[in-house]
């Protein structure tokens, strides 16, 4: 049998789009593995046109590692949100008033889904239900490639640094998050990491969740942090997807950011998300 499988670069710096494959059936090993391989290589990959339903979209992102399949609620109004892994729902759509799933304004900050945890996602999924005419994008930043175009000096000085997050769901910049608030999920992580499956180098740092560099003095931990922020945000290193109803999106956690672009508020914009976990991780840390 040959593989049929289409893959087209979205851009020059990340990504991939995919066609060729139903996702709304079980796929086979073989198919598996090659989108396993593709997803290493492009750490985006985008599947137009897929009519799936969440068990679909579930056993997708089993193909990756642990789907995370718990049920999640929407945050109540005033309330906080739980810290369980499961589907939820991204959109600013109101039933009856109210709010069937999560915006967080915090999304349009660059970030890394999870690094608030010891055992972040490694990666996480998408699927279009409803776009807004214009806006609701979601830049992705290559932070491999953020990593190799720093000078060789830089590259020695941040290497070995460990930084803490802490996420504040409710913070929609990193200075508004209280450091001092201990039940605030936190972690600490590399802020040069290796990636397991690729081997390769990249950034990992957040402007949403990056409080601070560990061990080093804060007023010169915090002009590197926002140096680093500058750098690894950069145009070149960004792609900009355009979402299209019907999209399935998994990128991959271990060497992206992301960040939500605005949109009209009275539009709206719903997209399904499963989170994809490391095999060994808690299913609510
Ligand atoms: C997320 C997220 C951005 C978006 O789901 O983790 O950051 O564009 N989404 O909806
Ligand atoms: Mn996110």
């Amino acid at each position: 049998m040959t593989l049929t499988i289409d893959v087209e670069p979205l851009s020059e710096i990340v990504g991939a789009a995919v066609r060729g494959v139903d996702l709304s059936k079980p796929v086979d090993d073989r198919t598996a593995d090659s989108l396993r391989e593709i997803f290493l290589r492009y750490s985006i990959l985008c599947f137009p046109g897929q009519i799936i339903s969440a068990d679909d979209q579930l056993r997708f992102a089993n193909l990756f590692g642990k789907g995370d399949g718990a049920l999640r609620g929407a945050k109540e109004p005033g309330g906080k949100r739980t810290g369980n892994r499961g589907v939820m729902f991204v959109s600013n759509v109101k039933e009856n008033g109210k709010p069937i799933g999560v915006l967080a304004d915090g999304e349009m900050q660059f970030h890394s889904d999870g690094a608030h945890r010891d055992s972040p996602y490694r990666a996480t999924t998408l699927y279009a239900i409803k776009i807004p005419s214009r806006g609701g994008n979601t830049l992705f930043a290559n932070l491999y490639a953020a990593y190799d175009a720093l000078p060789q000096a830089t590259k020695d000085r941040i290497d070995g640094l460990k930084t803490q997050f802490v996420y504040d769901y409710d913070a929609q910049l990193r200075n508004f998050t209280d450091d001092e608030d201990t039940t605030l999920p936190r972690a600490v992580h590399d802020l040069v990491r290796t990636h397991p499956e690729t081997g390769r180098k990249s950034l990992y740092l957040s402007r949403l969740m990056c409080r601070r560099v560990v061990d080093m003095d804060p007023v010169e931990g915090e002009k590197l942090l926002l140096e680093l922020f500058d750098h690894a945000e950069k145009p070149e290193f960004v792609y900009a997807h355009k979402w299209a109803p019907d999209d399935l999106v998994i990128w991959d956690n271990r060497c992206l950011n992301h960040a939500r672009t605005d949109f009209p508020a009275e539009e709206p914009r719903m997209l399904r998300r499963f989170t994809v976990s490391e095999p060994d991780a808690p299913d609510d840390k």
